[in-house]
């Protein structure tokens, strides 16, 4: 399915902080769609200010399945005060600590999506942990690290159905072209890997690949 989000949506997407280029979220927004025919949940590790959480949730609301998003709102490493990728915007100035918690909920107001999304905060394995519904799109794209890229992919792809779809961002073979590592790329050959699982499309980092067997 190739439909556009709403322009409500895109502008929200636009507008909102964050590390998705246009042409990956519409990628996103088409896997999306694809797997919200399952008529299940659609999951996103990685809510940050709610960029990309937006496309998913107006794909939920195209499908009329729920989008879910998980996010600590702490920030990753490399978003930390003193790194690369820090927004001293994101920072609370009471507890002086990141919380990009209020920069999502104003986002996802402004695309109009507020009841299409269910933001759990918290850690992703801890949430995987007491999950317990099956989901039609697992989005990894919370921390870098491989122990958290490993853990979120060890954590939710086990709760992918069949035929459901698992993306992953910031998929760089080359080491030359990641910024933040590439512990997204090893759990995407690890995932191919594993017999499980069959790559769909690829759109500048991001990797669509379907459940077609069991396993992780
Ligand atoms: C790269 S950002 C997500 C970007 C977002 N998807 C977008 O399109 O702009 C990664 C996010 O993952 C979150 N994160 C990192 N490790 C996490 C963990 N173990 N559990 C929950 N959230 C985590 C960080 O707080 C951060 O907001």
């Amino acid at each position: 399915m190739t439909a556009a989000p709403a322009p409500d949506v895109l502008a929200a997407f636009e507008e909102a902080k964050g590390f998705m280029p246009l042409d990956e979220g519409l990628a996103l927004h088409g896997a999306a769609l694809t797997a919200g025919r399952l008529g299940l949940p659609l999951l996103e590790v990685g809510t940050y200010c709610g960029r990309s959480t937006v496309l998913l949730a107006d794909a939920a609301r195209a499908s009329g399945v729920t989008a879910v998003t998980v996010d600590h709102h702490r920030g990753s490493e490399e978003q930390q005060p003193g790194w690369d990728y820090h927004d001293p915007e994101t920072v609370d100035p009471e507890v002086g600590l990141m919380d990009t918690l209020p920069a999502f909920r104003r986002t996802l107001y402004r695309a109009g999506l507020e009841e299409h999304v269910v933001a759990v905060v918290g850690r992703s394995p801890q949430v995987a942990g007491i999950w317990g519904t099956p989901l039609g799109l697992v989005f990894v794209d919370g921390g870098h690290t491989d122990e958290h890229a490993t853990a979120d992919y060890e954590g939710w792809a086990p709760h992918l159905a069949e035929g459901g779809l698992l993306v992953i961002h910031d998929v760089f073979p080359d080491p030359a072209d990641e910024f933040t590592g590439q512990a997204p790329y090893r759990i995407y050959l690890r995932a191919l890997a594993s017999g499980a699982f069959t790559e769909v499309s690829a759109a500048g980092s991001l990797r669509v690949l379907r459940r077609t067997g069991a396993g992780v």
